[in-house]
């Protein structure tokens, strides 16, 4: 029986059950009246109706009183939940239109459901042009499989964030930022959120930082280079005259005379390939080989100071890892140039490479001036720095590459004693092993 139904029958049954009850009682108590005095029962004949009326009244009172009082706090109390539910509506309503990010709904399937006036910039369009429209149209070739895996992870209930490349409406190609979180409705995962940030501008400003860093950096190389490139140039001459005096061929002088050429075709090679703009391309990488790229430029610089450079490898064969080959070279050579930078006198540079479980580590170690605690703290700032000509990006853009190689660096000073720098990177993985 349906509430109402349940209300309006007990109501019923109580005023049947007390006028049955009063028929009976009345009926009953009026026989025995009407024995002892008639004037008596016509009395109460007269008077009993009226009884009857003002108690039915005073039950019927109580009971409709408690009802409607029921009735009406649970009315108001459905007013608040609804006044409730509206503001946190409208508490919801403006994370989504007031984003500075874009924010789409997504359904299981990642068709679009909704999109804030941000997420229309990102797109390049106005909603109602991509409504239903499946986001992966809207994604790079390169980050779809990519984005295919932390969507599929983020329904089963997991948030994830990563960069994504896209192409827009009009074709325009941008980087934005991407949070992905599961939208449970009643412990259901219904769809998704996903948030976006264009940092495309961002990025552009960070790669100017670091290729003009970098062009500073071969700027700062090129007279040792070129130092470096005088010598076996002298020798060669000296060869030269001394076979055109003598007019013999030696074929030990021919010997020496080509492996100076190769040294110079070494380091004039490696000169161009850290000059070229290039874009940036992570793939398996040798770490030992381009840090050894990285000393044939370095040594010329550690002999214009009389410094010795070492490398130690303590684990046999290649370390492969997932990198940009000129962006870590980069690195190298703004660490190395910084410790022949402190180094005094007898100064010595370790560069220690091995793998251990699974990461790649580069430990460079020198015996130069050191910082203290307080310096220690500022060096990842750009513009930092405690030399007359320093620019202070050297660090600053180091940091910045290792972290796009999800990889770690760290400092380890002492005034006076010198300073560690460890560098830490995920070593390469097969592609079957990373899906
Ligand atoms: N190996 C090192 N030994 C001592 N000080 C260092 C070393 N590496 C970096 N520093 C300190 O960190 C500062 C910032 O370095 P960097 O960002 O490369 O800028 P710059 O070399 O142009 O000064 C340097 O000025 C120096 O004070
Ligand atoms: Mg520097």
């Amino acid at each position: 029986m349906s509430h109402p139904h349940k209300i309006a029958f007990k109501i019923f049954l109580v005023y049947v059950i007390i006028g049955v009850a009063w028929i009976i009682v009345t009926d009953q108590f009026s026989i025995g009246i009407a024995y002892k005095s008639l004037q008596d029962y016509f009395l109460f004949q007269r008077t009993k109706g009226w009884f009857y009326i003002f108690i039915t009244g005073i039950i019927l009172y109580i009971m409709i009183y408690k009802r409607t009082a029921h009735l009406i706090q649970s009315q108001n109390e459905l007013l608040e939940k609804e006044h409730q539910l509206q503001r946190s509506n409208q508490h919801y309503q403006s994370l989504f239109y007031h984003n500075p990010d874009g924010v789409f709904e997504l359904d299981r399937e990642g068709k679009v459901i909704a999109a804030n006036p941000q997420g229309e910039k990102i797109i390049g369009i106005p909603f109602q042009y991509f409504q239903s429209k499946t986001v992966t149209e809207f994604i790079s070739k390169r980050d779809l499989t990519k984005c295919r895996k932390y969507f599929q992870e983020v329904l089963t209930g997991s948030a994830k964030k990563f960069e994504l490349h896209i192409k827009d409406f009009n074709q325009k190609n941008k980087i934005v930022r991407v949070t992905l979180l599961p939208i449970i409705i009643d412990d259901e995962i219904i769809g998704l959120f996903a948030i976006a940030r264009d940092i495309t501008n961002y990025r552009r400003e960070e790669e100017l930082m670091i290729s003009s860093e970098k062009m500073s950096a071969i700027g700062h190389l090129a007279a040792a280079v070129a130092h470096e490139v005088r010598n076996p140039l002298t020798s060669l001459r000296g060869f030269i005259q001394l076979m055109k005096d003598t007019n013999t061929l030696n074929p030990s002088y021919l010997e020496i005379m080509l492996s100076e050429v190769d040294r110079i075709n070494l380091i004039a090679s490696e000169m161009l390939i850290l000059g070229k703009k290039q874009e940036v391309h992570y793939k398996q990488e040798d770490l030992k080989e381009i840090v050894k790229q990285v000393l044939v430029l370095m040594e010329a610089q550690a002999n214009m100071v009389n410094a010795e450079l070492t490398i130690h490898e303590e684990s046999d064969g290649p370390i492969w890892i997932n990198g940009d080959r000129n962006q870590l070279k980069q690195v190298f050579i703004n660490l190395i140039r910084n410790s022949l930078e402190a180094i005094k006198e007898k100064g010595s540079i370790d560069i220690l490479l091995k793998k251990q479980d699974q990461y790649a580590y580069a430990i460079i170690k020198d015996n130069g001036i050191g910082m203290n605690k307080e310096r220690l703290k500022h060096i990842r700032e750009p513009f930092f720095s405690t030399k007359e000509n320093g620019t202070g990006l050297g660090l600053a853009v180091c940091y910045k590459i290792i972290e796009r190689h999800d990889g770690a660096i760290e400092f380890e000073s002492m005034p006076h004693v010198g300073t560690t720098v460890h560098i830490r990177l995920p070593l390469y993985k097969e592609p079957r092993q990373r899906s």
